[in-house]
């Protein structure tokens, strides 16, 4: 049985990754920070607990390892207190600190520790999801974007790295997510000016960046597919980026 680990597995996108993974017949290692009870389809796989904001936790959970991955995914983050609107854009420095912590720089050194820890004869697929956010940053996603960019640069240090053992890393850029949070939002504003949550879908994407071509928000079974093509790509996905993001970086990025 092939084996995968989802570096942020409890919820929405991962979650759907550790489930789809789980029911094509992988068998999966899902991690999270909050309590089993509230991850979805928790029995479908390994759930283990993991907080990249805490240094302390990286060995401890490094040493449980036991055999490598076929596929590890990261697609943990943290957005911050201004991306989604909320606080002031007022940088503090602890927070932007915790921000490229979680998004970049403990990606960068569990990747790292994990690739280098993998079995000499078995090939792993490594799949790090990041975020067409690199291409705008603005006031409220300035720093969630430059710790992105940050963990994309570091993608590739570690295709880099990793290029002649048994491995592969590769960038999955999504654009919007149909994720719980911005479902719930749209079907809010539905309701209120009685209307469809498709039509309000069509004008946020037409809003939140004239470069979208798409009419829908991007669906996780998607994200899950692209995922397994970048795994099928083998060797031939190291340094790559998948881009399903809509267009949102313009025709000729
Ligand atoms: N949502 C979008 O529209 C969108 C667009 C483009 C790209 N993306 C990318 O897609 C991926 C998934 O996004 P999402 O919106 O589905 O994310 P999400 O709902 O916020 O969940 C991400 C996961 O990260 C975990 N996490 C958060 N803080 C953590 C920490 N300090 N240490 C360890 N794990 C932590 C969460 O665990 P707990 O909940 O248990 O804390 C959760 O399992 C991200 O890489 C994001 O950048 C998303």
């Amino acid at each position: 049985m092939k084996r995968a680990l989802i570096v942020g597995a409890s919820h929405s996108l991962g979650a759907h990754l550790a489930r789809g993974l789980a029911e094509r017949g992988w068998s999966v290692v899902g991690t999270g920070r909050r309590p089993a009870a509230e991850v979805p389809s928790v029995h479908t796989f390994e759930y283990r607990s993991l907080d990249l904001s805490v240094p302390g936790e990286l060995q401890p959970f490094l040493d449980r390892q036991d055999g490598g991955y076929d596929l590890i995914v990261h697609n943990a983050v943290s957005y911050g207190r201004t991306y989604r609107g909320q606080g002031t854009g007022e940088p503090h420095l602890a927070e932007l600190e915790t921000l490229f912590r979680v998004n970049a720089l403990m990606p960068y050194q569990l990747l790292h520790s994990l690739l280098a820890a993998q079995p000499a004869d078995r090939f792993c697929s490594c799949v790090v999801v990041n975020s067409d956010a690199i291409h705008h940053a603005n006031r409220h996603s300035g720093a969630y974007a430059a710790s992105k960019a940050a963990l994309r640069v570091l993608t590739t240090a570690l295709a880099d790295t990793f290029r002649s053992g048994d491995s592969s890393v590769a960038t999955l850029l999504l654009g919007p997510l149909a994720d719980p949070q911005k479902l719930a939002d749209l079907e809010r504003l539905a309701k209120r000016h009685s209307t469809g949550t498709a039509d309000v879908a069509r004008a946020y994407l037409r809003k939140a960046n004239p470069s979208y071509v798409i009419d829908d928000l991007i669906d996780f079974e998607s994200c899950l597919r692209s995922v397994e093509y970048l795994a099928g790509l083998g060797r031939a996905a190291n340094g790559m980026v998948c881009k399903l993001d809509g267009g949102s970086s313009g025709s000729l990025v």
